[in-house]
Parts: C-alpha cells; sequence; structure tokens
C-alpha cells in the first residue's frame, strides 16, 4: 500500500485539487499530480500541500502523447483522469478544447495504461453523459447515454472509449458519473460560486431561462469520499453513479444564497436560455451504496454556509480569478442575454 504511486491528472482543477487533500490525509500512498494549468487550473488551490514529499507536480497536456509517455516513465500503477474541459457554456461557444482534452486525451491515457498495465484506471464521468430527464426518473448506470451538448458528448465519447479498453485489452477501468459539486475551490464560472462572489459585490444575478431547471446537488468532499471508495473497492469494469439526493430549482439554490449574505433577491436577473439546455438531472446511486457502503456526510444547508463563509473568507483566490481573461468571458457570455 505504502509504495502506492497514482497519477492524477487536473489535480489543480476544484475536485481534483480536493481529492488530492483528502488522499494525502487519509493514505501513505504518492501522488503526482499531471495538469496543463489551464484557466481552471490554479497552483493556488493545493498551497497547503505542495511541500508533501509524497506530492509531485508536473504542468502538461493529457492530448499530448509525449508528455504523457514521459509521465508513465515514473512507475505509475494507477490512474484516476479527472483532468477535463468541464465548462458546459464554454463548450457551447467554442468546443475545440473539449475534445482535444476530453477525448484525445483521455485516449492517451488510456493506451498508456493499457501499454504499461496499470492496476487501477478511474475515469472521473458526469452524470450529464445521460442527458436531461422529465419530471419523473432517475438515472441509473445501464440509462442510454444521451449527451446534449459538445461538453456531454466529450465525455460520454471518453467513457465508451474507456469502456471499450476494458472490454478489448482487460484495461482496469472503473467510471465514476457524479452529479453537480458544489464546495471551496470551485472556479466562479459555476453557478453556486458565480452567484456566490456576483452577490457580495452586488452585481447581477444571471438566471438562465425561468430558473426551474433542477439539479443534484452533492458537497464536494462527499464526491472524494466516493472516489476513495471506488478506487479501493469498486469492481473493474463498472460504472458507478455518484449522487447526492439533493434536487433543487436554481432558482432555489440562487434565493439560498442570498438569503445566506443577507442579499437582496432584486439582484436577480432572469437572462436567455443555455442552448440544450438539460432540465432535470436526478441519480440513483443504489449501486455504491449497497456495493460499497458509500453514503453522503455533508447536509445540504450547512453545506451551502460552509461554502459561502469560504467564499467570504478567500476573497484574495477569486477576486484575482475574476480579473483578466475571466473578464473577456464574463462578458462574452453574458453579452446580449
Ligand atoms: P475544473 O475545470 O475545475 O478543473 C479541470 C482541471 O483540469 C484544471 O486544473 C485544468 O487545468 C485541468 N486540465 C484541463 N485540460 C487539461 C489538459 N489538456 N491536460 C491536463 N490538465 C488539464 O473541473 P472540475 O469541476 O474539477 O471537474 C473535474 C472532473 O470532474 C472533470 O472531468 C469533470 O467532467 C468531472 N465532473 C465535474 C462535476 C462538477 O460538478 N464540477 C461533476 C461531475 C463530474
Ligand atoms: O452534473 C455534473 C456537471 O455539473 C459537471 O459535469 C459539469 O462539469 C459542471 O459544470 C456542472 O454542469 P452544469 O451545467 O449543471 O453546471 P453549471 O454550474 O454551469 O450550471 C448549473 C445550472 O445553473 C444549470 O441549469 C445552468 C444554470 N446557470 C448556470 C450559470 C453559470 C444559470 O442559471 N446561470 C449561470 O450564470
Amino acid at each position: 500500500m505504502g509504495n502506492t504511486h497514482i497519477l492524477v491528472t487536473g489535480g489543480c482543477g476544484f475536485i481534483g485539487s480536493n481529492f488530492i487533500r483528502h488522499m494525502l490525509s487519509q493514505y501513505p500512498y504518492r501522488i503526482t499530480n499531471f495538469d496543463k494549468l489551464t484557466y481552471a487550473g490554479n497552483l493556488e488551490n493545493l498551497r497547503d500541500i505542495e511541500k508533501d514529499r509524497r506530492y509531485t507536480f508536473i504542468k502538461g497536456d493529457i492530448a499530448d502523447k509525449v508528455a504523457i509517455e514521459n509521465v508513465f516513465e515514473k512507475e505509475i500503477d494507477s490512474v484516476i483522469n479527472f483532468a477535463a474541459e468541464s465548462h458546459v457554456d464554454r463548450s457551447i461557444m467554442d468546443p475545440d478544447a473539449f475534445i482535444k482534452t476530453n477525448i484525445g486525451g483521455t485516449f492517451n491515457l488510456l493506451e498508456m495504461a493499457r501499454k504499461r498495465n496499470v492496476k487501477r484506471f478511474i475515469q472521473i464521468s458526469t452524470d450529464e453523459v445521460y442527458g436531461s430527464l422529465g419530471k419523473e426518473g432517475e438515472f441509473r448506470e445501464d440509462t442510454p447515454l444521451a449527451p446534449n451538448s459538445p461538453y456531454s458528448a466529450s465525455k460520454a465519447s471518453a467513457d465508451i472509449l474507456a469502456m471499450v479498453y476494458y472490454k478489448t485489452y482487460k484495461t482496469p477501468v472503473i467510471i465514476t458519473r457524479c452529479s453537480n459539486n458544489y464546495g471551496p475551490y470551485q472556479f466562479p464560472e459555476k453557478l453556486i460560486p458565480l452567484i456566490i462572489t456576483n452577490a457580495l459585490v452586488d452585481m447581477e444575478l444571471p438566471v438562465y431561462g425561468d430558473g426551474m431547471n433542477i439539479r443534484d446537488w452533492i458537497h464536494v468532499l462527499d464526491h472524494c469520499e466516493a472516489i476513495d471508495a471506488v478506487f479501493h473497492k469498486g469492481e473493474i469494469g463498472n460504472v458507478y453513479n455518484i449522487g447526492g439526493e439533493n434536487e433543487r430549482t436554481n432558482i432555489e439554490i440562487v434565493k439560498l444564497i442570498l438569503r445566506i449574505l443577507g442579499k437582496p433577491e432584486t439582484l436577480i436577473k432572469f437572462v436567455k436560455d443555455r442552448l440544450g439546455h438539460d432540465r432535470r438531472y436526478a441519480i440513483d446511486s443504489t449501486k455504491i451504496k449497497k456495493k460499497l457502503g458509500y453514503k453522503t456526510k455533508k447536509g445540504f444547508k450547512k453545506g451551502m454556509e460552509e461554502t459561502v463563509g469560504w467564499y467570504i473568507e478567500n476573497k484574495f483566490w477569486w477576486e484575482r480569478i475574476k480579473s483578466g481573461e475571466y473578464l473577456e468571458y464574463y462578458s462574452k457570455m453574458y453579452k446580449d442575454r
């Protein structure tokens, strides 16, 4: 166990950084974090553990085959692939990087995992690959894939490829499909941190369409524990859904944040809807609960209060981010809406 050496890709992003911190606090493993440091990757996210002798950071692109080959020289025995372009709106504006990273990058990692006989390859996927639900029903692991955005299409493609590596080459692939995460270090382009950080400086709060789209929210540390369970106890060749059992409309989320902050609802602005906007996501997590004994720990109200508190206390973190390239993105994204 002590010799376990995990390659975590995309470890400077929101979920990857929370996951690395979690794993280093729980296990004696070595972790190599391979991250391109795109706009979403931030070395600040792991400042507190960067001097840990078990941790190594390498800047690189999973779409770069040679760079990936070099990383595998380091006696990697497991891969957990978080690296991705992750924002749906950006994928609608400019899908190119989504195809290169999410599909091409995953392919490079699978190829090296096959050649080097790694013990585990965990593909961090998303519930968005299942598409959209009506009022009833939940996504199960055998729900057909029906993505509706370039982002979810790229993640679904990567899932299919990963499963084919298991079927054809017996590469030890496991896929996780989680619902919407919230918590510390989430880039402020996503709904919850965007609303918190806009509200803190009394900016308008853009709500797409009628605000009645539903997401199932899970705290990022619960997601990390689920991945930990899958890494240690998951069965090769399987898919595990991970949900928060916590469905909320977007407008409910926005109003909750305003209540926590004591800010007025007049900040809310209903804007033009997202193209191909999925109406509802809901996850059936029976499999991971029954087979791996997983359950969520963080209550939503407490989790949201803590998350709002984190953004209040870490203003320096998001103020720096919400400048430069972000402002360009924001004005392009919300122009004419
Ligand atoms: P994020 O955008 O915060 O972080 C992505 C990280 O990947 C960044 O550090 C970025 O620099 C890195 N990266 C991007 N392209 C890369 C490349 N070509 N090579 C190497 N590194 C690259 O994303 P996140 O929200 O932390 O999501 C992580 C993973 O979890 C993604 O695969 C995403 O699809 C999946 N996921 C996210 C959620 C969610 O709610 N955020 C839910 C379910 C699944
Ligand atoms: O379900 C898992 C997915 O959750 C992950 O795979 C993605 O990486 C992650 O970005 C997230 O996707 P969503 O599109 O659901 O998240 P986002 O935060 O972008 O939007 C959540 C909901 O809020 C969605 O219905 C769109 C809406 N929204 C979003 C923004 C940014 C708004 O109404 N206004 C906004 O400004």
